[in-house]
């Protein structure tokens, strides 16, 4: 009988036992994804090869072992980058976590600051570092780059953040990182766009943040008005995360109820006036805020924390990152928002949602807006 000495052994053991579906203890009773999930726990050793469809699981030491599925990597540290960080050490996903950003005295500032709160959430190594730190990391998150002043459109702000692209991307791809890209920098379509050409990454492996946030506004704002839970409201905003926007109210449902029967249930009859109130304070949220209190953070940290966790759980959950479409409603070559199964590997399909004819034609008009702007990049 093999002695098991250390947790680390005792943790293979039982994975090796599960594989070869040998009935022992606790090994018997757990399925694939809880000792998967059980050997993550242990930092360092639950990793994956992104190259292998099975989902494989390799062992820290393994030679063959590229992403450690246990470690994140955040680019940018300002406002958007330290919330996410924040989020990120309080949710538990991760153990190790590298903070990166052209201002190093920040980034060690900021890893300083959310290491305190480490005793109060779960154990994890948090630390300043540069891109050799990012080489096995499960997911690059980037918000570095200028966000908007009051009164600028996130597409004002396409040649400066292009630029700082520029430069971060190439230092991503010389490092052969087999890991997620989440881009969260805005214009976030326009430079998901950038960061899949530069990096030379596969496309399912290159997502933006998107509409996962105005998706959470829209929820919230039409849970206000119908005073029913937020996620209990089925409902995606898609196209450019920006002025083009759609709200998607055409298969808009709360349980599988229409909308605009749910809202009638609730006394609401104006659904056109509604709606379109709606969908302006969605898409103005982030002007709002901004001339408040200069950025917008906590709501697009949580967007972070949720799209980490559906990637590292392989939760296979529908969310409306930005990817490269290619040929739903006649739109090819551009990257923008529109639900997708997302889970290890990255966007695994889109989910071309039923819109009526006005929608569709917005869509179109909103992947044009960002076709133009592409065009007049310098690569
Ligand atoms: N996708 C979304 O839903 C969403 C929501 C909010 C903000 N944002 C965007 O996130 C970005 C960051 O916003 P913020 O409020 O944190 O801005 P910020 O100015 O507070 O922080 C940006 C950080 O990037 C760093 N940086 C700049 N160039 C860099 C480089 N080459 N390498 C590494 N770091 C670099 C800066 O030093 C700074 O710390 C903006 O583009 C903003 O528009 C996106």
């Amino acid at each position: 009988m093999r002695i098991v000495k250390t947790d680390c052994e005792y943790f293979i053991f039982l994975w090796t036992a599960y594989k070869r579906k040998v009935r022992i203890g606790l090994a018997a009773a757990l399925t694939e994804e809880e000792v998967f999930v059980m050997l993550g726990l242990l930092p360092g050793i639950g990793c994956l090869d992104r190259n292998d469809s099975g989902g494989g699981i390799f062992m820290g030491q393994n030679k063959d072992a590229q992403v450690n599925l246990r470690k994140v990597a955040m680019i940018g540290c300002g406002f958007v980058g330290s919330a996410s960080a924040f989020s990120l050490m309080q949710s538990g996903l991760f153990s190790e976590m590298v903070l990166i950003d052209a201002d190093q005295e920040r980034a060690e500032g900021e890893a300083m600051d959310i290491s305190h709160g480490v005793p109060f959430a779960r154990e994890m190594k948090i630390y300043a570092g540069n891109y050799d730190d990012i080489t096995d990391a499960a997911i690059i998150i980037i918000t570095a780059g200028a966000n908007q002043k009051p009164e600028e459109t996130r597409l004002d702000l396409v040649h400066k953040n292009v630029g700082i692209f520029k430069s971060i991307i190439p230092e991503i791809a010389k490092r052969n990182c087999q890991g997620i890209l989440l881009v969260v920098s805005n214009p976030v379509d326009i430079l998901t766009y950038t960061a899949l050409k530069l990096s030379g990454f596969t496309e399912n492996r290159v997502i933006g943040s998107g509409t996962v946030l105005d998706t959470a506004r829209l929820k919230y704002e039409l849970g206000k008005h119908l005073s029913v839970d937020s996620k209990s409201v089925h409902a995606f905003i898609i196209g450019e995360h920006g002025d083009s926007e759609i709200a998607a109210f055409s298969s808009a449902n709360v349980s599988g109820i229409a909308l605009s029967e749910f809202c009638e249930m609730r006394g609401h009859y104006a659904h056109d006036e509604n709606s379109r109130q709606i969908a302006e304070r969605v898409k103005n949220s982030a002007y709002d805020i901004i001339k408040k209190k200069r950025a917008t953070y906590y709501g697009i940290a949580m967007a972070v924390k949720r799209i980490c966790e559906v990637i590292i759980r392989d939760e296979k959950s529908i969310l409306p990152v930005s990817s490269m479409m290619h040929g739903a409603y006649g739109l090819e070559d551009v990257v923008l928002s529109m639900p997708a199964v997302v889970g290890k590997h990255g966007v695994e399909t889109q989910v071309p949602i039923p819109l009526d004819k006005e929608e569709i034609e917005k869509l179109q008009k909103s992947a044009e807006t960002l076709k133009e702007i592409i065009r007049d990049v310098e690569w």
